[in-house]
This record gives C-alpha cells, structure tokens and sequence, in this order.
C-alpha cells in the first residue's frame, strides 16, 4: 500500500497527526489517492486466494477481494478514525443514518427488545418505534432526566440501549456514567449517537460504550458537501457488526472517504472555532429574558454539570426555547434572519437557523413543551461571531 497512517505514537497529540497522516509516499502527494474499483485485479488465482485468507486472518487490515468491500481509499478514513475514537475499528457508511441502522440491526432480533433516549434525531424515532415493530422487536422510551425510566424498563429481552446525547433539538444532557453502570450490571449492549460532540470531545468507547455513531456529513466532512457515517465498536460486538455491515452492503465509496478524511485534517481547527464562536452568541442569547437557552452554558443547570462531566467541549449546534403567544412573530424572527440559511444538517461552515416543528421532534413521551413555547434551533459557523451577534439582534426586533 502506498499510504501510511503515520506516526500517532511519535506525536502524542491528534492535532498534529490529523495534519501528518495519509501522506502518500508512493506517488509523492501529501494526500491519499482516490482508489475506485468494483473490480479488483490479482496477479493470480493464488493471489486472491493468499488475499482472501488474509482478509480472514486479519479481518480489519485493509484486504480486499472486491470493491463493496471497500479500497484503500476508504481503509485510511477508517484507520484515522478509529485512532480519533480510540476504539477496536470504525465501519463507515453512505449516510449517518445508515450507522444509526447498523448499529441496531447488528445487534437486534426478533422477540428481543431496544431501550432509546426519548429525545432522539426524528428518523431514528421512526426507525425504532415503528420499523423495528414489523421485525417483531419492541421499543421503549426513556426520559434523559429520570433514568429510572431506563431501569426499570430493562427485561430479560432487553438486548440494546440506544442513547443519543444531547437530546436532538431539544439539547437534554444526560448522566453518561449512571447509563453505562445500568447498562453492565444488566449486561445489555450500549449505543450512542454521538454526531454533536464528536469523538473529538468526548470519547464513547473508551468511556464504555459498545457502539458509537457519527453523522460524517456534519463535522467531519465540514464543508456541507457529502454525506456519510461512521459506527465505532468495541472488540464485543466487532463479529456482529461487520456480519451485518456485508450482508446489507451498507459501506461507504471512495470519493466521499476521500472528502471526508479531508475534511478531517481540520477537525479541530474548526470545532475549536465554532465552540469560541457558540460561545460568544450563546452569551448575548443568555442575556434575553424571552429566550432560554438550550447549549451547555449557565454553570448552575443540570445539563451544564451533566456536559461538564463527560465532555471537554461543546460544537456549535444550539437551541432555543422561546416563550411568545405570537406564533407568527417566531417565525418572523427567523426569517429576519441575514447570515443564517434556512435548511437541514449542520456541522459545516455555514450557520444555519430552523424553526422547529412536529416534523423535527417528532412524537416525544417526555417533552413538555407548553403551546406558547417554540423551539429554534441555530448552527453557529465559522463566519465572524460579532456579525452574527448584530444579525440575530436586529432579527430579534420581531419576537413579540
Ligand atoms: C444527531 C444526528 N444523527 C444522525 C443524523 C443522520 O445523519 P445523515 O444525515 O448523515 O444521514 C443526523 C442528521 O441530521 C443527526 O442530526
């Protein structure tokens, strides 16, 4: 192979190896070829048959017979990750969804029963709640705030806990640590969703999960210009999970591993800025009597002490909680809006703002939002904060 995956242990921090790896020394690029192949061509039968026993061997070391299986493209983006996660290998898909259906279709049966955070991304919802049904596979929903609702849910079917932090849109963080000691003491497998943080700031596997999914499409990519996913996973489920990845064929093509092992070159350049950037809104937002802010920012709240105690820094994603009787002034507000696009996904460079709706939160058990509580969700991008600070001011005119 003519890349390396260089010299992690050389230098201790993933900043620079993020900047150093997937040099290719072969053809004198500083980054990695694009290798695109169905087929893929031996020198001999023996060759592939030598290469197929490799594959088994060594299931994770980049040996391949065909091109759903992936090329050397996509073996890279995977090895940086799994370095990023510090876990046992990362799978990576076409779509983030795609890993959030891996994940529980690796380790899901009919009969068995899936335990998931109330508060999850709306098609997951779906997912669980209504798909898994026609499989025969119940779901129930616990509250992020009262994880005696997680407990006391588990049965001797229970065979997954689906966490997602924090809570899609409506920002719950939750207590990490309480749900993995329930999880172990009942020997139930663990999953998070962890496309806000990304293993850049908090690391689940380490931290005892089985699996962890991140939506590629947001910030590792970070260019809102491709989409993808990654799964990572602990040696336990390893077996299931790669069973699972190649017989539904959910594996990711070359040209979108190359985008984002680009983008990952900049990861912490940028979360760094969008964390400073958050920052600054997040402080003339808090200052608003009309608005209450969902982002881990006033040090006195249960969500800001459940962040402190798992994360070592928060993305630019963000919400608001917005009390008005005046529906149409909400709406105005966010449409008044200059520097902020209207539109779905996050994690590029971009800010985007949305007025959520039904669609976006879908049926949830434990939100209690009063009619005249309205939820806006904002992604704060890399643009100058002090812009964006004028622009929402003068937005603000219109919230009655
Ligand atoms: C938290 C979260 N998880 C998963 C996804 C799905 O990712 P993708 O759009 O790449 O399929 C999204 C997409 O918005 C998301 O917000």
């Amino acid at each position: 192979m003519s890349f390396k995956v260089i010299n992690f242990f050389m230098s201790k921090s993933f900043k620079t190896f993020l900047k150093h790896t997937a040099k290719d020394f072969h053809n004198q690029s500083v980054n990695p070829p694009v290798v695109r192949a169905s087929t893929i061509i031996f020198k001999s039968m023996q060759h592939i048959r030598k290469t197929q026993a490799k594959a088994k061997k060594n299931p994770t070391g980049g040996h391949y017979d065909y091109g759903r299986q992936g090329t050397s493209t996509t073996h890279i983006l995977q090895k940086i990750l799994t370095k990023l996660e510090e876990s046992y290998h990362v799978f990576t898909t076409p779509t983030g969804f795609g890993s959030v259906f891996l994940a529980i279709f690796s380790v899901v049966r009919p009969g068995d029963e899936i335990i998931v955070a109330d508060p999850v991304y709306s098609p997951t919802r779906i997912l669980t709640q209504d798909f898994l049904k026609e499989f025969n596979i119940k779901t129930i929903f616990y509250d992020p705030h009262n994880l005696e609702t997680l407990k006391n849910n588990i049965t001797k079917k229970t065979k997954l806990i689906f966490v997602e932090n924090p809570g899609s849109n409506s920002f719950e963080f939750q207590d990490l640590g309480k749900i993995i000691s329930i999880a172990k003491k009942n020997k139930v497998l663990t999953a998070i969703d962890n496309t806000w943080a990304t293993p850049y700031y908090f690391k689940p596997i380490k931290f005892g999960f089985d699996m962890s999914i991140v939506s590629a499409t947001k910030y590792y990519s970070g260019h809102s210009d491709v989409m993808g996913g990654s799964l990572a996973v602990n040696k336990k489920v390893f077996d299931k999970v790669r069973a699972t990845e190649k017989i539904t064929g959910l594996r990711l093509g070359p040209d979108d591993a190359y985008l984002i092992t680009r983008g990952l070159r900049t990861l912490d350049v940028r979360l760094d800025k969008h964390r400073e950037n958050a920052k600054k809104v997040a402080a003339f937002l808090s200052k608003n009597k009309k608005l209450k802010l969902l982002y881990p920012y006033k040090k006195d709240s249960y969500n800001f002490r459940m962040w402190k105690k798992f994360y070592s820094g928060a993305s630019g994603l963000m919400g608001l909680k917005i009390k008005s009787k005046n529906i149409n002034s909400v709406r105005k507000f966010v449409n008044s809006l200059k520097l902020f696009g209207y539109g779905y996904s996050w994690g590029g460079f971009e800010s985007l703002a949305l007025h959520q709706e039904f669609r976006e939160t879908g049926n949830r058990k434990y939100m209690n939002l009063a009619k005249d509580e309205h939820l806006v969700r904002f992604h704060i991008g890399l643009e100058d904060p002090n812009d964006l600070i004028t622009d929402i001011k003068q937005a603000l005119k219109h919230l009655k």
